[in-house]
């Protein structure tokens, strides 16, 4: 019988809710990042981890990277969590370009990758974050709105709105690729 975990970073809960429905699908076990030890995780031989997508990078994701020799011998499972649409290409190419600076070629071949889509509520926003995405705003909204990427467009449609694009069918191929490992 194998031994399943979810681990999630989520700071504004659209990762949380997409770990609690993997975990909820795969009757397996779930921790908040933040409440676990690397020796927590000893016991299981698949491990999920789920992370927010911030500037690029995945919250968390040293979790795994920090400790990828001693989770090497898992099924290593990597959910990001971001606003950016992963059905479009070169946004899943994006955030994969921002993932080679964190993932080694090792780390790449041995960990599958699945990218959903989370949700904003810029009234919820922490001040830091609140600031961040005016600058980006501001910067993205100097440029020739012909030539700014997809991700960038929809930054503009969206920002300072609530918007939520969470979807629970959206985690059926990992809970798929899990159950045929
Ligand atoms: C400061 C900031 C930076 C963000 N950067 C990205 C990003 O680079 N790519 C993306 O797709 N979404 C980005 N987002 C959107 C978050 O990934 C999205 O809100 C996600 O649902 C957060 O997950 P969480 O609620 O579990 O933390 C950003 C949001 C904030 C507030």
């Amino acid at each position: 019988m194998r031994k399943i975990v979810v681990v999630y970073q989520s700071k504004y809960g659209a990762t949380k809710k997409y770990a609690e429905w993997i975990s909820e699908e795969l009757s397996c076990d779930l921790f908040e990042r933040k409440n676990i030890k690397l020796a927590d995780l000893e016991p299981y031989d698949t491990i999920i981890y789920g992370g927010g997508l911030y500037a690029g990078g995945v919250s968390g994701i040293d979790i795994v990277t920090k400790n990828f020799d001693q989770l090497s011998n898992k099924n290593l499972i990597l959910f990001t969590c971001g606003l950016a649409d992963p059905m479009d290409k070169e946004n899943t190419d994006s955030i994969k370009q921002s993932l080679n600076k964190v993932l080694t070629t090792q780390m790449q071949n041995k960990i599958k990758l699945f990218h959903l889509r989370g949700a904003i509520d810029y009234a919820k926003l922490s001040i830091a974050h609140k600031a961040m995405m005016a600058m980006l705003y501001r910067m993205i909204n100097k440029k020739d709105y012909d030539s700014l990427r997809i991700e960038d467009k929809e930054f503009i449609s969206t920002y300072g709105k609530a918007v939520d694009f969470t979807d629970r069918s959206t985690i059926l191929p990992i809970v798929s690729y899990i159950q045929k490992l």
